[in-house]
């Protein structure tokens, strides 16, 4: 009998793919999503920062998902090489362009053309989403302040959010960063949650997969919240292995034997 069939789970818990809709509401991700609306109506940037795994992404997902999109285009960038071409491919498929070229000078105003055209023509407010923002190099920084100054700065045309870990913060401070770091308007970091919170989240899974009545003894609970260090992602693993382990067992309770027998499987 599988673990799910056992503890009566209908799906998969603890899934990374998350609905919208399924997203637990924490205080952070309400302070978030009011920086997110701030940054959008006075066209200045915000920071996201948190450690590996405590929601960053998803957070971003759910602030930004909230935005009607009739009158909002966002523009969703996921650093992974850090180079200002993989920004720019990225922008240009987000705005539906296509070129051949790869200079920066035409990509540049390629992009520059399409926001203009999207705030004046179609009326949608456009915002730049860089996750993992922490992987850019410096440089392109400098890049992206010249990419995103508009003429006649009355305007806000592109509010930005960058995203990313806790060194995000430190990069920005580096010369060629700091004319973009001086349109920084609000910051938000994702603390990893205390045991409260951390009940509340696997619960919060729990009942997403259909199990109303968590089978996590207490001491398993404190368990899953000090060996994930309060962060979902190594949570989610944790609370995973341990209903595995507990099914192995029979056992319909989850205890901290269970949690410690999980731990020893992950990095
Ligand atoms: N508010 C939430 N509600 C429900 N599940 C969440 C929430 N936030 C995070 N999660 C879960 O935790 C996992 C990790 O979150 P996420 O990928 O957003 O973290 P991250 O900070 O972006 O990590 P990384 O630093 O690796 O990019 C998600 O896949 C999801 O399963
Ligand atoms: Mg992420």
């Amino acid at each position: 009998m599988s673990y799910r069939a056992f503890f009566g789970l209908i799906k998969e818990p603890f899934t990374p793919d998350i609905e919208l809709d399924s997203i637990l509401q924490t205080p952070a991700l309400l302070a978030l999503s009011q920086r997110v609306d701030y940054v959008i109506r006075i066209g200045g940037i915000a920071l996201l920062t948190g450690e590996v795994g405590a929601g960053k992404s998803t957070a971003l997902r759910w602030s930004t998902g909230k935005l009607h999109p009739s009158a909002h285009k966002v523009l969703w960038v996921t650093a992974t090489s850090g180079s200002i071409l993989e920004v720019y491919r990225q922008l240009l498929a987000e705005l539906d362009l296509h070129t051949a070229s790869s200079s920066r000078a035409v990509l540049t105003r390629l992009i520059r053309s399409q926001i203009q055209n999207l705030v004046a023509t179609k009326k949608q407010q456009p915002l730049l989403i860089i996750d993992e923002a922490s992987l850019l190099r410096l440089d392109v920084f400098t890049e992206l302040h010249t990419m995103t100054q508009f003429e006649g700065d009355s305007k806000p045309w592109l509010p930005i959010i960058l995203a990313g870990q806790n060194n995000l913060a430190d990069n920005l401070l580096y010369r060629t960063a700091i004319p973009l770091a001086s349109r920084v308007v609000a910051r938000a970091h994702l603390e990893a949650v205390d045991r409260e919170g951390m009940e509340c989240y696997i619960r919060h899974h729990l009942a997403i997969a259909g199990l109303q009545n968590s089978p996590f003894e207490d001491a398993a609970l404190t368990a899953v919240h000090q060996g994930s260090g309060g962060l979902f992602r190594k949570a989610n693993h944790l609370a995973r292995g341990s209903l595995i382990a507990a099914a192995a067992e029979k056992s319909q309770t989850v205890t901290p034997d269970h949690v410690r027998m999980a731990d020893s499987e992950l990095l």
